[in-house]
């Protein structure tokens, strides 16, 4: 089971060369997907050769080859952890049942919405960073982005195959639709907020990936729980790629920290090309705030439903005494008509979204005392902090409110007044844009704003060609 049949045109270990009917379905998925990934995939660079990880294993240990692929020759597949035998619904109404290797019929609705939503974020990420390259700081920050990228793809397909497999013709039609919106667009946007923000530059990737992707891990922590068996298994190995992008967002803001810290032993930062503490702090700001939101809101009937349902569980479930939440109460904090804050007990289920947000604030504050150490390390006394979860949130009991960073309630003119000290602005943004001008190519060379990485991929020294370009192509 574990190993990947790649003589296949779609990789995949899941015997798709047995179900004729699937294989050719997806099989006519595939030049559509190939045909949205060279409109929406990174702008100038399909025809070269990047340094990339391939899935050749679902095992822990040696899952991945190295080597250099153009992307639109990268084999997207169809990974899913191993069947586990007699495994059970583990928590909610149906708990010691057998996990559903089937949909269902009562579910099938909240289920198919579900992966839509999720599937739908994957291909929205790679459109928002499609100009990317043309401003990277290094040839290893280039192959990172397009590493991600890639995987980002390979989490759509991952969805499609659920879509495909288990949902007759309304989930063909859902792969055909999760082809068709676009992040941003007006008339036809991505599901979630955060998919339709722009990531203009580094800044805003490298802290999309620390804080967005990271809500895709407890995304998928939560749905690695699920009754729905072929759903946890496909969740629990797209963790395993996911855990790389969250890497290249932490360190990436690490390296401009540091490189920050030490150009300020000098003097100003903005008058030697360095990013100043704050505006780093404004963009951290911006992409927690807008995480958070893609948590749902705090008290929430459908929480409730897909956690009774046994559709989607808390961060690690199977690690917890006590399954089926029922007769326990989560103090909630609600804001009323001024603002004012007042503690409720929420029944348990209703607050599962809460829950899961808590897991994932709890790690971001664990990424964010790694920064300050890293800024203690290179003798610079600032330090960063997360913003109060009531902070600018457009989703949820704070909708609509306004708070400061540090969780006062303010009115709406005294936000608009303030609202440039805590959010990147116009001018934050140009000036971050102005660093970013032109991509750094030469092997082992990296943009002023940055310090290099400790080291470099797979064991490969920084001097790596990680990207060669192919200059008479496309
Ligand atoms: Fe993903
Ligand atoms: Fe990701």
């Amino acid at each position: 089971m574990a190993a990947i049949d790649y003589d296949s045109k779609i990789p995949n270990n899941v015997d798709l060369g047995n179900d004729r009917r699937l294989q050719r379905a997806l099989e006519a998925w595939q030049p559509n997907f190939i045909d949205w990934w060279m409109e929406m995939g990174p702008e100038g660079f399909q025809q070269d050769d990047v340094y990339l990880r391939t899935a050749v294993s679902v095992d822990r240990d040696g899952w991945a080859v190295f080597g250099h692929v153009k992307m639109p020759d990268y084999r997207w597949g169809i990974f899913l952890t191993p069947l586990e035998d007699d495994r059970k619904v583990n928590f909610g109404d149906h708990m010691g049942d057998p996990a559903w290797q089937n949909v269902p019929g009562e579910y099938r609705n909240v289920l198919r919405r579900i992966i839509v939503t999720q599937g739908d974020t994957e291909p929205a990420s790679v459109e928002q960073q499609r100009m990317l390259g043309h401003c990277a700081p290094s040839l290893y920050d280039l192959r990172n982005l397009f590493q991600v990228n890639v995987e980002e793809g390979r989490h759509l397909w991952a969805m499609v195959y659920l879509l495909h497999r288990y949902f007759g013709r309304d989930g063909r039609e859902e792969a055909e639709a999760l082809l068709a919106r676009r992040s941003g667009d007006q008339d036809s946007p991505r599901i979630l907020g955060a998919f339709n923000e722009p990531i203009d530059n580094w800044l805003d990737f490298f802290c999309f990936t620390t804080f967005t992707d990271r809500d895709g891990k407890y995304q998928l922590r939560a749905l690695a729980e699920s009754g729905f068996d072929p759903l946890a298994r496909t969740c629990t190995f797209m963790l395993t790629e996911e855990a790389h992008h969250m890497f290249v967002g932490q360190t990436g803001v690490q390296r401009i920290l540091t490189k920050t810290a030490e150009i300020m032993k000098s003097g100003d930062p903005k008058k030697q090309g360095a990013i100043p503490i704050d505006m780093i702090q404004k963009h951290i700001n911006l992409w927690y705030s807008l995480s958070l939101d893609l948590f749902g809101g705090e008290d929430s009937s459908n929480a409730a439903t897909f956690f009774g349902a046994g559709i989607k569980g808390r961060d690690r479930e199977h690690r917890l005494d006590e399954h089926t939440a029922l007769d326990q109460y989560y103090a909630m904090p609600k804001p009323g008509a001024d603002g004012k804050v007042a503690v409720e007990d929420v029944p348990l289920r209703r607050a599962m979204n809460e829950v899961l947000r808590d897991a994932y604030v709890e790690d971001c504050e664990k990424v964010v005392k790694s920064w300050n150490r890293a800024l203690e390390g290179a003798g610079c006394d600032l330090r960063l902090t997360l913003p109060s979860r009531r902070f600018h949130r457009q989703q949820g009991l704070y909708e609509g409110l306004n708070y400061d960073p540090d969780g006062n309630w303010m009115t709406a003119e005294q936000w608009a007044a303030r609202r440039d000290e805590w959010l990147p602005s116009k001018a934050d943004r140009d000036y971050v844009r102005s660093l970013m001008t032109k991509a750094v190519t030469e092997p082992g060379q990296f943009a002023d704003w940055i310090d290099p990485p400790a080291r470099g991929i797979n064991g490969q020294p920084l001097e790596f060609e990680y990207v060669k370009f192919c200059r008479h192509g496309a």
